[in-house]
């Protein structure tokens, strides 16, 4: 079917064809004396023989049953199907590549199972003026059509199935879908997945009553969805997924309904989730992601039984491939309070993912009798209490993650013996003291993946020795001293992708992990002399992260080849000399944070050739260099951190109109820099005017591009930024996806303040211009950023007012300079460290340490202003309040590591 149709280009002649109408391909019939295959000479008699001749099936008066003469035996040219009229065959390979059968008096029905659609050979086809009114099935999938779906096609009113899905562009526009349903009065199955419908659906197709399958997803559709097409009596799958601007709720259930395929994933569909949904007795699938679906789920679920897809997630945590009957994931869809008791009634699950949501109290014990459970991951909520050692009836388990909760007491190790099958186990960040007997670990399980940071070790537990298959390791945030063992080497020389060991007490040279190392993490510990070059030689290194140490000497110049590298974060060492030139030959990089370290020369001009990095960060160094407008190529950098280096001169014009594309946070602070503001290019950051939203995260990440290895070793990484506001640093582990950030202070910028850049900044929200040597009157039209949160214009020689009307309409605006003070500001409290921790079956992205959560509130807009010097004294309070009053949650890291 595919390729005999993908033939054709037109679909409006394809349907002439069908509609004995005039014939579109012109056919010139050759006499050939071709053999013709035995398979292919059987579906044309099988074909003929689904028709009856009927003399009136044909207009024309030259009309006459050319099929009349095929034969099964007879002389040579008989039972030779290339010789048979309207066949034609391919000269050396005898295979049927023509069929004209115009005006041939056929009469009867094209089915899905005609051997007509075997003819795979088939190159063209003209079945012009016959009779296939009675058409009952029209598949034309994945057939790159494009264009105009024909109005023809609501001519064909018996169709039981009509599939036009996953074309090249089909569109239903002109002729809209509403004339289309009208007269598909007897249709089953229409899909219509991928096609431009671009309207409303039609609210006669709650009419359809035959319909068991309507597929429109993909389709463009917006308002409204008729909520009784649920209602429909055959309905058993219902596709709806991926049009964001269709709106519609979920009716009142009835136990008739039969629906078993229910997917309104990335829809505007919101509301409650009636429990009546529990009435839908024959559901098996049912994704309603992304949605706007309140979070509580009705107890009622507990009586899907033959559910064995649902998705509710609202990231993409876990791939489809991955579902197993009876999955269940709930993951990252804010559910809160208890643990969901129906979850204890699905006794068959071997999946169960609840991570990333707000689940509180303690772990019920009805869940260790769910013995089939496979897989099990709690991971990133707030569940509490004793660790439950009833887990370990749970024989079955391959995988279970309980990182990032508040669960307390002492784990026994060597209890895990018990469960043989588990191979993935995420113990990190809760309040739990991991004991290791010695002597336990011939009977532990072989892990592959083994997460135990935070989990009070003063030392490399011993059983690692026999743990040959590991592949991801975490250690991080314990007590551990001095040097890794030898021994961790030799077990894991083959295996081992992650090492994550960062925030210990790991003192001496840096050890080189083994070549199968991808991910190599040991910030925050005390490690001290140079970095070897034989760095360079781990040919699988994607992520380097080394910040936080004692290193010193030059940087190995040969980092600048590997070819794997994609975040580099040296930061807070004390390196100094050249910057290695990166991009040389590989340009993998994308995160490179060498910022507070004492790196001296020019930045390497190679980097020009960094066309995947999307952050650089080399803020307080001694690079002496002009300003690197070469990096304005770059098509996704997003921010560049150059602040207090000794960069100069001055900045002029860009070469072209499109420099930096990507550019959101620019920090350009305490150099050298002179001469004019660069308005030319302030003018052509167009992510500064304007902020699109961007699904799944609320930061800026940097993400591996797949998962390619089993240990899933797949990262996001989180810019981390530092930004000084009078003197004080605030260090944010994590920046919000639609920060837009110019800090240009403290360099010798002067002439006035251009107009036109204002305008061009809509979205900015920190503009920090202060300690230059800017004259001028204060642009009236600052009042025009309504979305700046802090604004500092101190330190300069300007005049004029702040414009007043920054402030209007600004009910939520308070602050320590203000008259309406900040509630709730000084309420910071500790989420648990895993808000940000990895869900063991995404491998590790990188972890941080400790986080104070501004809590997010309110909606408009907040203005603080500093506009002179005088105001310096409470300057950190107040920053910390402007930031409390975001919208969503504001993460700031504590101030470990802080440098002011
Ligand atoms: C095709 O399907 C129809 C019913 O859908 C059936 O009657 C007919 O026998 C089938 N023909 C072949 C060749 O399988
Ligand atoms: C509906 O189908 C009939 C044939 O059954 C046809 O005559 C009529 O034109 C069709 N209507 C539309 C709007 O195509
Ligand atoms: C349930 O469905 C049946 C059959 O369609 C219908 O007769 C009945 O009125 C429905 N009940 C409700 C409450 O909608
Ligand atoms: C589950 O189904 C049973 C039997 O139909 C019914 O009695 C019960 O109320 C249902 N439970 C919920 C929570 O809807
Ligand atoms: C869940 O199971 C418990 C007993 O195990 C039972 O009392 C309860 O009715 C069940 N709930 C549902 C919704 O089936
Ligand atoms: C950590 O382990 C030590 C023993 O090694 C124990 O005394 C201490 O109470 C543990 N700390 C916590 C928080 O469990
Ligand atoms: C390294 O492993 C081998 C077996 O793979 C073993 O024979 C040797 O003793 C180990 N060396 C150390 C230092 O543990
Ligand atoms: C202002 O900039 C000068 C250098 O241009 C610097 O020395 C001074 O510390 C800066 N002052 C403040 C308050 O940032």
């Amino acid at each position: 079917m595919e390729s005999l149709l993908s033939k054709f280009t037109c679909l409006h002649c394809l349907l002439l064809l069908l509609l004995n109408a005039t014939h579109c391909f012109s056919y010139v019939q050759t006499q050939t004396q071709t053999l013709c295959h035995a398979d292919e000479h059987s579906f044309l008699l099988q074909f003929k023989e689904s028709f009856t001749i009927d003399k009136s099936a044909s207009g024309s008066p030259f009309a006459y049953s050319k099929v009349a003469s095929w034969a099964r035996e007879g002389d040579q040219n008989q039972s030779n199907c290339c010789s048979w009229d309207g066949v034609e065959c391919h000269a050396e390979s005898g295979r049927v590549i023509g069929l004209d059968l115009k005006s041939s008096c056929l009469y009867g029905s094209i089915n899905s199972n005609s051997t007509l659609f075997r003819l795979v050979h088939l190159q063209m086809l003209d079945l012009s003026d016959n009779n296939f009114n009675s058409l009952s099935y029209l598949n034309l999938s994945l057939s790159a059509f494009s264009g105009q779906i024909p109005s023809e096609i609501s001519k064909l009113s018996k169709l039981f199935t009509l599939d036009l899905s996953q074309n090249n562009g089909l569109e239903l526009r002109k002729s809209n879908m509403r004339i289309l349903v009208q007269n598909l009065t007897s249709i089953k199955q229409l899909d219509l997945g991928d096609v431009g419908i671009y309207s409303t659906v039609p609210d006669i197709l709650v009419n359809a009553s035959s319909l068991t399958s309507l597929n429109l997803s993909y389709c463009g559709l917006y308002r409204e969805f008729p909520v009784g097409i649920f209602h429909l009596p055959n309905l058993e799958e219902l596709r709806l997924y991926s049009n964001i601007n269709l709106n519609g709720y979920f009716p009142t259930f009835n136990r008739t309904n039969s629906l078993k395929i229910l997917d309104v994933s990335e829809t505007n569909f919101f509301g409650e989730l009636p429990s009546s949904i529990g009435n839908l007795h024959s559901l098996n699938y049912f994704d309603i992601s992304y949605c706007g679906f309140d979070s509580h789920v009705p107890s009622s679920f507990g009586n899907l039984t033959q559910l064995s897809f649902l998705d509710m997630a609202s990231f993409h945590d876990v791939s489809a491939s991955q579902f197993l009957l009876n999955y269940l994931d709930l993951s990252h869809i804010n559910l809160r309070g208890n643990f969901p008791r129906f979850v204890a009634n699905l006794t068959q699950l071997t999946l169960l993912y609840l991570p990333n949501n707000s689940l509180t109290g303690e772990i019920p014990k009805s869940l260790f009798h769910l013995r089939n459970l496979e897989h099990l991951s709690l991971t990133s909520n707030y569940l509490q209490g004793e660790f439950p050692k009833s887990l370990f009836h749970l024989r079955n388990l391959e995988h279970l993650g309980l990182s990032g909760n508040n669960l307390s007491g002492l784990v026994e190790f060597d209890e895990f013996s018990n469960l043989k099958k588990l191979k993935v186990l995420g113990l990190s960040n809760n309040r739990l003291s991991v004991h290791v007997k010695s002597g336990s670990s011939a009977t532990l399980p072989k892990f592959e993946f083994l997460k135990l940071g935070k989990c009070n070790l003063t030392e490399f537990p011993e059983f690692l020795k026999n743990q040959y298959e590991l592949g991801s390791l975490s250690l991080s945030s314990n007590n551990i001293h001095g040097q890794i063992p030898k021994w961790l080497w030799n077990a894991t020389r083959e295996t081992l992708v992650n090492l994550h060991l960062r925030s210990n007490f790991l003192t001496g040279s840096l050890p080189i992990p083994p070549q199968s190392i991808t991910s190599y993490i040991v910030s925050n510990n005390s490690y001290s002399g140079e970095v070897s070059p034989l760095f360079c030689n781990l040919n699988y290194l994607q992520v380097l992260n080394l910040a936080n140490n004692n290193l010193s000497g030059t940087l190995p110049q040969c980092l600048g080849k590997s070819n794997s590298l994609e975040i580099l974060h040296l930061m807070f060492n004390s390196f100094h000399g050249n910057i290695p030139p990166f991009c040389a030959n590989k340009n993998s990089l994308k995160f490179v944070g060498l910022g507070y370290n004492q790196l001296q020369g020019k930045l390497p001009r190679s980097m020009a050739y960094c066309t995947r990095l999307e952050f650089l960060q080399i803020g307080n160094n001694q690079i002496s260099d002009t300003f690197p407008s070469w990096l304005g190529v770059l098509p996704v950098l997003r921010g560049l951190i150059l602040g207090s280096n000794a960069f100069h001169g001055i900045i002029g014009k860009p070469p072209t109109n499109h420099e930096f594309p990507n550019l959101c946070i620019i920090d350009l602070s305490d150099n050298l820099f002179s001469g004019m503001l660069p308005s030319k290019y302030m003018e052509n950051w167009n992510f500064m005017k304007n902020v699109v939203a961007k699904e799944g995260s609320q930061y800026f990440e940097v993400s591996s591009n797949d998962s390619t290895n089993k240990y899933g070793n797949f990262y996001q990484y989180s810019y981390e930024m530092i930004i000084s506001v009078k003197g004080v640093e605030l260090r944010y582990v994590q920046t919000l996806y639609d920060l837009r950030l110019i800090d240009f202070s403290s360099n010798r910028f002067e002439g006035e303040i251009p107009a036109s850049i204002i305008v061009s900044l809509r979205a900015l929200q920190l503009l920090n211009l202060s300690n230059n040597t800017l004259s001028g009157q204060i642009p009236s039209s600052l009042a025009n950023l309504t979305a700046l949160e802090s604004l500092d214009l101190s330190q300069n020689k300007l005049s004029g007012m702040i414009p007043g009307n920054s402030y209007q309409g600004n009910s939520g605006l308070c602050g320590e300079l203000l008259s309406k003070k900040c509630e709730g500001s000084k309420s910071l409290r500790l989420p648990p460290p895993s808000s940000f921790e990895e869900d063991e079956n995404a491998g590790f992205p990188l972890e941080f340490d400790w986080y104070v959560v501004l809590p997010g509130v309110v909606s408009g807009l907040i203005v603080g202003v500093v506009a002179g010097n005088t105001l310096a004294d409470k300057k950190h309070e107040w920053f910390m309040e402007t930031f409390s009053r975001r919208r969503k949650p504001t993460t700031a890291r504590a101030t470990r590591g802080h440098r002011t």
